[in-house]
């Protein structure tokens, strides 16, 4: 009988969160990372805008705090969000330490200390979003993942997927994990889990995200009795390059920040129609505004326009988008680049605490996989990465503080009763279906009747997904496919309870909001109110530091 490995803490996912929880770890801790594929190839690699930071003198922790309160229309919570800006500067500081550059200001080359080139976002009443190019999260991975490598207390499971947490009692003492390589099922104990899994933008037609953004941990959390909120708040980024050629592929807001201008076919500027902050309005109204024209019009994209600024400041800031621009024959220092909206962020999660504990003792949830109250109704540009540093920095810190060796043995995984499927095509079929059915039924505007619809199909889809899951032996799509049905059903959950349009949530048959906004909290049948935190979130105990 093969034995099982055993960490003191595992984390499910390579991103911005679980790498740099990995290195906030004691030395002592023996601690594994698990990733999909290889690592870092989640969402952290993908961002391009930066990270928003209270770093110039003008700006100010208070208008940071503002800022985001606004744009979560009215579903923040104060304490997270104070907490997290607070903290902004010495994740800086860290950041740097650990080996990373943030671009400085080209206008101080001869200045003793040259300051940090701070961009602009959609919400932001200060230029604070901190960033490498146009490739900040493609830099902080390699960074992060560098420092890894060098880490000798940790280890590193690539090609693993996970299956699912395992409990002892009501504890978290392990996880049973996919191994994509040789299709196998290993047992893994760890006294402390961290799922960092990113978000669940997959389940929609169009989207930003890499492929393995599958809300895995989202629905293994569910599955093991953890609350979720505010699923119905999913982000669709207002402009993603719109080719067919190529495959969704984010236009930076960072562009609009420089002065990119949104025009309809026949060159109009449209978004002042829609908001006094025009281009710089807050995500949820300029993708609305730009899927309201597209239907108007019947057109199948709008267009971004920075051209108006010199090609050395487009090339030097923006070389991603200018370099994936090229080959398409679309050259943004002259030309307009088609843009459409695409799924982008999943602001809801798993509820946690100030330390990311969820409420399952021993299982934390960090980054976009949490719902930490930061984000509230819609999330701002730029405070995601800013959530994935502070919570797992906090995160780090408890597990430090509380972390006791258990002796439980989680038991072996047993594959005795399933056989190799011969049915593929039903997966495939399955996932087509639920992106179609997301992106027409549960998209940017949805209507009562459509969100029902939506719900009796999922039931359907999930029901077969789950028999699937019962009979065969697992791949990596049936994970994929069981933990989308399972977060697009909580996704239509929280939008159908939601009678009133608020953020990232717009029903046309409630289109005003409601004088006070509630968090959408889903409770799962095996909750056990004895170990949950103590309350929904709006009531967590503010962070004792
Ligand atoms: O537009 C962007 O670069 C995206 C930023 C973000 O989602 O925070």
């Amino acid at each position: 009988m093969s034995t099982i490995p055993r960490y003191d803490v595992l984390i499910v996912g390579s991103g911005a969160a679980g790498m740099s929880l990995a290195l906030q770890l004691p030395s002592a801790l023996q601690v594994a990372i698990l990733s999909k594929s290889e690592v870092g190839s989640g969402s952290t690699l993908w961002a391009q805008g930066g990270m928003a930071a209270v770093l110039h003198d003008r700006d100010s922790v208070q208008a940071h705090v503002d800022d985001t309160l606004s744009a979560g229309a009215g579903l923040c919570h104060q304490p997270a969000v104070q907490f997290t800006v607070g903290r902004s500067r010495q994740i800086v500081d860290w950041l740097v330490s650990q080996g990373m550059n943030f671009d400085l200001r080209e206008d101080q080359q001869d200045a003793e200390f040259r300051e940090f080139h701070l961009t602009m976002e959609g919400g932001h009443s200060h230029r604070r979003v901190i960033h490498a190019a146009d490739q900040t999260g493609r830099a902080l991975s390699e960074v992060l993942a560098g420092r890894v490598a060098e880490a000798s207390n940790i280890s590193l499971l690539t090609d693993r997927c996970l299956v699912d947490v395992i409990k002892d009692g009501q504890r978290a003492c392990g996880a049973y994990l996919l191994s994509t390589a040789d299709s196998r099922v290993e047992t893994v104990r760890a006294d402390a889990i961290v799922l960092a899994t990113g978000g669940a933008s997959k389940a929609y037609r169009y989207t930003t995200n890499p492929n393995g953004a599958s809300g895995d941990g989202i629905a293994a959390a569910w599955r093991a009795g953890c609350r979720i909120a505010n699923m119905e708040f999913n982000q669709f980024h207002p402009t993603c390059l719109y080719h067919p050629d190529s495959r969704s592929f984010l236009m930076t807001e960072a562009l609009r920040g420089e002065g990119a201008t949104l025009t309809l076919p026949n060159g109009d500027r449209f978004m002042a129609r829609f908001d006094a902050r025009g281009e710089l309005a807050p995500r949820d109204i300029v993708a609305r505004a730009i899927d309201f024209e597209m239907k108007r019009l019947g057109t199948e994209c709008v267009y971004l326009d920075i051209s108006h600024q010199s090609s050395d400041l487009i090339t030097r800031h923006f070389p991603q988008a200018y370099e994936r621009c090229l080959p398409l024959g679309i050259d943004i220092t002259r030309d307009r680049i088609p843009v459409v909206p695409a799924a982008h962020y999943t602001c809801g999660g798993v509820v946690v605490d100030q330390h990311g504990a969820s409420d399952v003792p021993g299982l934390y949830v960090v980054g976009e996989s949490a719902c930490t109250g930061l984000h509230g109704a819609n999330r701002m540009a730029s405070n995601s990465l800013l959530e994935c540093f502070v919570y797992a920095q906090s995160a780090a810190e408890h597990i430090a503080d509380s972390i006791s060796p258990r002796s439980t043995l989680p038991e072996a995984w047993d594959d005795s009763r399933v056989r190799d499927s011969d049915e593929e095509v039903v997966i495939q079929h399955n996932w087509q279906e639920l992106r179609r059915l997301m992106w027409d039924y549960v998209g940017i505007v949805r209507t009562s009747r459509r969100l029902r619809y939506a719900a009796e199909r999922i039931t359907l889809l999930e029901k077969e997904v789950s028999g699937y899951y019962g009979r065969f032996q697992i791949t990596l799509p049936l994970l994929e496919m069981r933990n989308l049905a399972r977060v697009a059903k909580l996704m239509v959950e929280c939008a159908s309870d939601r009678e009133e349009s608020r953020g990232l949530h717009y029903n046309s048959d409630y289109p005003d909001a409601a004088a006070k906004g509630l968090d959408s909290i889903l409770v799962p049948p095996h909750f056990d109110r004895r170990t949950a935190l103590t309350g929904p979130i709006d009531r967590l105990p503010p962070y004792a530091s």
